[in-house]
């Protein structure tokens, strides 16, 4: 913690999630690297973030785009070198930039040289490090499904034995309860710690333990297609990982100011779940909740879902905020059809911007970047491929960054690994760093006014009464009080304000910076955003 402000960058400072594949593209391959993100810092730095969540950058066979590690102390040759990766450390860290890595430990790749040594035999030491059972009745050891369908059970015909995997076949499940597996876990935390690295984001915390005496699931067709219609009461989320939690955490407070944050996948387990993997906010730092990925626009359910997240977190906890990321289409394609799709991409930076909590930014959201199209001979995604055209994967919101107007939208010399958005000549940086109004300055506004007041960074919040159309709060710390007022309509909303002091506009779309806005009836304009100070 920095004495002179006690400015906390995971607590008050605003985090960006960063797809490494499709950022930018130094080395002319189509693909997005690590010298890439190096070579747009200053970029970053002036859009005023303070963290990067880097998507995962390990060695992977790609099968689950990296979500698949052959080897936790690697970087993979698609990303470049592991002097690339110190080198884009150092270069963040110089502009203040911190950077946590994709911790994916439920399961490694089938690649892995721990799982080719485990499946080699059934006493192979590694045996016990995955998740092996004999079957049952002549089949599965149980009725669990996988979160992408079918089994989570995979028969070996060399071994005669089923193992578990929670996703893929190729992604088997870890054995977390075998202590030699979480202490190479935690060493390969240290590898990264001792390298600089800020913290983790840990990918899908509450699969780690499964029920031991492999119980079956009960079938709930209300569970849906994702959940294998089933409720997941043996196969995920058992009694054991605060305990986990704890030494992860223990790993971190080794090193000063570094941090986790958890995902708990997916939606339908709710944000009690999330906030429970805070504990008392010793467990992880931050945790998501991904209510606001799978909901309509629309102010009252909105305010709905953030009043239920706040309700409950624990009193030490700290929430997190987010609208998009790498898993579900991109918030301005779920939400911001033509002709609004820029008012409506403020609106919601003011929100995530302006709520209590640390916002996660996912790269691209910040110039109102709505998701690619992807055709059926584009599908990367292996999700895509097993399901098209029901499923068509997650490949449109992977897609390469509009950087300029150019042939590649200035994101690679070369066709990007993933098509480019037909809008892209119109949606890109340098249109919009040249335009006072875009959506781009807009974010930088905002996160230069999260800077100025500490109400926004650290502050308490507080409803204030208004028009279901609007979202009205109030953020304090010591003397410092921000009003915010945002009009999720496309019609003014009438709204009341009531302020002791006279207010005047820190920032908005509509008004001048400045202007004073007196007590009494406001007309909020259509898609209007406000944040007001004394
Ligand atoms: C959650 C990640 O966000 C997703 O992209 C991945 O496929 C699964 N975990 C499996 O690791």
């Amino acid at each position: 913690m920095n004495e002179a402000n006690d400015f906390l960058w995971w607590k008050h400072g605003v985090i960006c999630e960063i797809w490494p594949r499709s950022f930018y593209d130094a080395n002319g391959d189509g693909s997005g690297d690590l010298q890439g993100i190096t070579r747009k810092l200053d970029y970053l730095a002036e859009l005023g973030i303070d963290g990067i969540w880097l998507g995962p950058v390990n060695k992977s066979p790609m099968v689950d785009s990296g979500y698949d590690v052959a080897d936790y102390r690697s970087i993979d040759p698609i990303y470049g070198t592991m002097a690339d990766f110190e080198q884009l450390l150092a270069e963040a860290h110089r502009r203040k930039i911190h950077i946590i890595m994709d911790l994916v430990v439920n399961h490694t790749s089938d690649q892995h040289a721990w799982f080719k040594e485990s499946r080699s035999s059934r006493d192979n030491p590694k045996r016990d490090w995955y998740i092996w059972h004999d079957g049952k009745k002549g089949g599965a050891p149980s009725n669990w499904q996988a979160l992408v369908g079918g089994s989570v059970w995979q028969w070996d015909k060399a071994t005669k034995q089923y193992y578990l995997h929670s996703f893929l076949k190729t992604q088997p499940d870890l054995n977390w309860r075998n202590p030699a597996v979480s202490q190479e876990i935690y060493a390969t935390m240290r590898f990264w710690l001792d390298k600089g690295v800020d913290g983790f984001r840990c990918d899908i915390l509450n699969y780690f333990l499964k029920d031991e005496q492999l119980r079956d699931n009960p079938w709930s067709l209300s569970a849906g297609i994702f959940n294998g219609f089933q409720k997941h009461l043996y196969s995920r989320g058992q009694p054991g990982m605060e305990a986990i939690l704890r030494q992860m955490r223990a790993v971190l407070d080794e090193y000063k100011e570094r941090m986790m944050v958890g995902e708990v996948y997916v939606a339908q387990d709710g944000p009690a779940m999330a906030a429970a993997f805070m504990g008392k906010g010793d467990l992880c730092h931050l945790s998501f909740e991904f209510s606001l990925l799978f909901t309509k626009w629309d102010a009252a359910r909105f305010k709905e879902m953030i009043k239920r997240w706040y309700s409950v977190l624990p009193e030490e906890g700290w929430p997190c905020n987010v609208l998009s990321n790498h898993d579900q289409p991109r918030a301005v394609t779920r939400y911001a059809a033509a002709p609004d799709t820029q008012k409506r991409a403020r609106v919601m930076a003011a929100f995530l911007l302006t709520l209590r909590g640390t916002p996660f930014l996912y790269y691209g959201e910040e110039i109102g970047m709505p998701d690619s199209p992807i055709k059926r001979s584009d599908v990367m995604d292996t999700i895509g491929k097993m399901y098209w055209p029901i499923v068509k994967g997650r490949d449109g919101e992977r897609n390469p960054m509009q950087w300029d107007a150019g042939k590649f939208a200035g994101f690679s010399a070369v066709k990007p690994w993933l098509p480019l958005n037909a809008d892209y000549s119109a949606v890109n940086v340098e249109v919009q760093d040249k335009e006072p109004s875009s959506v781009l300055n807009f974010y930088r506004k905002l996160t230069a006014l999260r800077r100025a007041q500490p109400a926004l960074q650290k502050g308490g919040f507080e409803w204030i009464e208004s028009d279901k159309d609007l979202i009205a709060y109030r953020r304090t710390w010591q003397d410092n009080e921000i009003t915010i007022i945002l009009n999720f309509s496309g019609s003014s909303r009438a709204h009341k304000i009531d302020a002791g002091l006279p207010l005047k506009v820190l920032l908005g779309t509509h008004r001048d910076s400045g202007s004073p806005v007196d007590k009494g009836p406001l007309a909020v304009y259509p898609y209007e955003v406000l944040a007001l100070g004394a």
